[in-house]
């Protein structure tokens, strides 16, 4: 079999991790040839690709980011993108076709697979937003992160008798805010699925300093808003691809809280710092697993399926469903939260 894999979208921890096991896979299993395309899909449209073999992937199961490279273009973006795909995987003599990556990347996959390409999809985001897979691999690494980031922040924080808003990633879902918030103790939490009320957070946080804290900590997914009319917001626009390009929440409330708090406040941006580096160990076995388990659905034929974790096993699950909707975060898990702030 002759199988092609790529990286596309946004990087995250762990993308190395699948490359590799797919290379293992194929070739120590299977007897496999495998390429890797550059740069995501725009390897694919422009046949710009290199042989993998097991000294190219040597080495790579602990390194952040990927070997391959990763851009944000996909075949939708050109008029004559699927025929392109489609006449680059017959050119090659591809049987099966392994692109990575988060929600853009597998809404471009399906659309090939609908045009009978023999695709497998594995999925990726450190925002954890896919919502056919329990997990996605990058999620625990950029939690953790900001745990971390979040554990040193208190600690400034409480010296300058400060608040501190720390923006974290999560475009559309606020699962590394809630689980760093978790796991940091802070003392608020905002996410996109549940505008907060301006009134409410700053009773919240005031609420502390009159008990004789010193410090407050709010973490802010970076796609988190006010309610309607609760305070001014600049929610920002969109970049060529579609992307949210945001105004800062982190800025903003800072701004607002140190005007009705009277106290000194300092927005945080962690940024991709979240997205680089080495993969934790969860990350890596995850990782490791897709990559596995999509060769050999590829070696059984099964096509326009994505890898997923569900519970303990990793199975597949029909693309056209794994793109209907995003994983947000739900009511119940945002009160569990709550509670502990
Ligand atoms: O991978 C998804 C994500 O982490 C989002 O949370 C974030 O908005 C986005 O990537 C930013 O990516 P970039 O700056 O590379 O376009």
């Amino acid at each position: 079999m002759r199988i092609g894999v790529l990286t596309s979208g946004g990087d995250c921890p762990g993308l190395n991790a699948v490359i590799r096991s797919v290379v293992h896979r194929a070739v120590v299993d299977h007897g496999d040839e495998v390429i890797g395309f550059h740069d995501g899909w725009k390897g694919l449209l422009e046949c710009d690709y290199r042989k993998l073999d097991l000294d190219s992937v040597g080495g790579i199961l602990a390194q952040g980011g990927t070997i391959l490279g990763s851009s944000r273009v996909q075949p939708a973006h050109l008029v004559d993108g699927v025929e392109r795909a489609r006449g680059h995987v017959a050119e090659l003599g591809l049987d099966a076709i392994i692109p990575i990556g988060g929600e853009g990347t597998l809404k471009a996959a399906n659309l090939l697979s609908e045009a009978g390409l023999p695709i497998v999809g594995v999925p990726k985001t450190i925002d954890n937003d896919i919502a056919s897979t329990d997990v996605t691999f990058g999620f625990d690494t950029a939690v953790g992160v900001a745990t971390e980031a979040l554990d040193r922040l208190k600690t400034t924080a409480e010296s300058h008798q400060r608040v501190l808003i720390v923006e974290v990633m999560g475009r559309h879902t606020g699962w590394i805010a809630l689980h760093s918030g978790m796991a940091a103790g802070a003392h608020a939490i905002v996410v996109p699925e549940r505008p907060f009320d301006i009134d409410e957070l700053t009773a919240r946080v005031g609420a502390r300093f009159e008990a004789g804290k010193r410090f407050a900590i709010v973490v802010a997914a970076e796609g988190a808003k006010p309610r309607a009319g609760s305070m001014e917001f600049d929610e920002g626009g969109k970049d060529v691809y579609g992307h949210e390009r945001f105004a800062g929440i982190a800025r903003q409330l800072s701004v607002e809280l140190e005007e009705r708090l009277g106290k000194e406040a300092r927005p945080v941006i962690l940024g991709h710092v979240q997205r680089g580096g080495t993969p934790t160990a969860y990350d890596r076995v995850l990782a490791t697993r897709f990559g596995w388990h999509a060769v050999e659905a590829a070696h059984r034929g099964e096509f326009g399926m994505l890898t997923a974790l569900r519970g303990t096993e990793i199975v597949m699950v029909p693309l056209a469903e794994a793109v209907r909707t995003l994983k947000t975060v739900p009511e119940d898990r945002y009160a569990e939260a709550e509670t502990v702030l």
